[in-house]
């Protein structure tokens, strides 16, 4: 089909461009992210941004909002059906059995940093390329690591200086004791049936756990009375779920029990979690009211079935995710100051032919040794470079002029108190090493 050809563009519908003058919130998340990593023994991981459609169908489940409506799912050139990865989890699964990961000393801790893709309804908070940090920690069982990732995950979020973080948990058990909740919760729902969305109304034939996920005002009540997971649990669930909370009184994070938390995908056993951020908002008209909303900003969960969906031997795992747009949000909001790192240590300013010969020279001296340097070659005026040093916000301008050039000198003035002195230039690189270092 012939198709009219744009005269402009823009980003498509839910995704954005991160200008120079955000970068440095996304460098500071990196920053966290390495040194959380690093601290508690994660092994950076960076799989295909896109996979196998059915990883997702096969471990995402087929009746998760994901799958039903969320993924972008292609064809390619060699007729493979292939989908852009909606999340992280299925593919570090993937990763580990197609490379052999259970021969490795366990558990095995990856962590991953990077671009996620649903089609979802953009607003704030929520966009259809959208980045994500996480944590998996993959070959064990013990209820330690259910704490340590949510621990992760708050030191995370600690480094970043995120403040009024609140942790809901539940567990969900596993597939037997929720193999009776299932026939519990249809008893509960079947007489309530016609009170309740479309949706629910599906996912009360097809997968009936998924009722307690639904968001729809009118099925809110009826959710709110359901009977609860957590106390269907099977013994076993029942003394794992209640070690992890033990471990967390131990590790002093705070958290609150939700017993309604399902998460929205299939894959998790036993514990669930989500991190929240309570906000308060003003919404309404004319008559504004105060009403405090959660925001998400990551969660996550045990996952002891989803390397064997996906060909491998039978792995208890367990793991989190968090929403880097989010966290930055918050950042933001919370006025978390951030130091920019694209300023420049040194600005190099010219007047006339020859000193615009030796900043040349001395562009490459300065920042072979390691100094950021910022230039405005183009532009003659002493005056209109220094405003534009100053714009950038660098510490020190070096002035070489026609004077200078000839004497073999570098004027250094100090950006902020505007003291300048003369310094030789074969000396300039030493001194100024010096002078930043203070
Ligand atoms: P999730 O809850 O689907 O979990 O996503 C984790 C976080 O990603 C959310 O809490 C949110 O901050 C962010 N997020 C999700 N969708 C969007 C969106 N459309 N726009 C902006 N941010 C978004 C998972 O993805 C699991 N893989 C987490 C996990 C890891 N479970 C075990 N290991």
């Amino acid at each position: 089909m012939a198709r009219t050809k744009k005269q402009s563009f823009q980003t498509p519908k839910g995704t954005f461009d991160i200008l120079p003058s955000e970068q440095k919130y996304w460098e500071k998340v990196r920053e966290v992210f390495k040194n959380v990593s690093m601290h508690y023994g994660f092994g950076r991981i960076d799989t295909p941004i896109f996979e196998d459609a059915d990883l997702y169908e096969a471990t995402v489940g087929e009746t998760t909002d994901i799958i039903e409506r969320q993924m972008y799912v292609f064809k390619s050139k060699g007729k493979d059906t292939l989908a852009l990865r909606p999340e992280g989890t299925a593919s570090i699964a993937r990763s580990y059995v197609e490379n052999g990961m259970i021969n490795l000393s366990q558990p095995v801790k990856l962590s991953y940093i990077g671009p996620m893709f649903r089609y979802e309804q953009p607003q704030s908070g929520r966009y259809r390329q959208f980045h994500q940090v996480g944590f998996e920690i993959l070959g064990d069982q013990d209820p330690v690591y259910d704490a340590q990732i949510i621990n992760v995950f708050l030191k995370f979020c600690a480094q970043l200086g995120l403040k009024n973080l609140n942790v809901e948990v539940n567990s969900i058990g596993c597939k037997q004791c929720r193999a009776s909740y299932r026939t519990q919760l249809l008893r509960y729902y079947k007489p309530r049936l016609r009170g309740v969305c479309a949706d629910c109304k599906k996912r009360a034939k097809l997968n009936p756990l998924r009722l307690l996920d639904c968001k729809e005002e009118k099925c809110q009540p009826i959710k709110a009375n359901a009977p609860s997971l957590v106390d269907n649990l099977c013994k076993e669930c029942h003394d794992h779920f209640k070690l992890v909370l033990e471990f967390l009184d131990e590790l002093a994070v705070p958290y609150s029990l939700n017993p309604h938390m399902v998460r929205g995908l299939d894959y998790y056993t036993k514990t669930v979690f989500e991190v929240f951020l309570e906000d308060e908002h003003l919404e309404g008209g004319s008559e504004k009211t105060h009403k405090k909303s959660k925001l998400a900003i990551g969660g996550g969960g045990r996952f002891d079935d989803l390397i064997k969906m996906v060909g491998g031997k039978s792995t208890p795992a367990v793991g989190a995710a968090l929403g880097m747009e989010r966290v930055i949000g918050v950042m933001k909001k919370q006025g978390i100051k951030v130091s920019d790192h694209s300023k420049p240590q040194v600005f190099l300013v010219q007047v006339g032919d020859l000193g615009k010969k030796k900043c040349v020279k001395l562009f490459d001296e300065l920042s072979d040794a390691g100094l950021h340097v910022l230039e405005s070659f183009g532009r003659n005026s002493l005056s209109s470079q220094l405003r534009i040093a100053d714009k950038f916000g660098a510490k020190m301008a070096l002035i070489i002029g026609q004077k200078e050039a000839i004497d073999g000198d570098v004027i250094m003035r100090d950006m902020e108190s505007g003291a300048q002195e003369n310094i030789p230039i074969e000396k300039i690189v030493k001194t100024i090493k010096e002078r930043i270092k203070k």
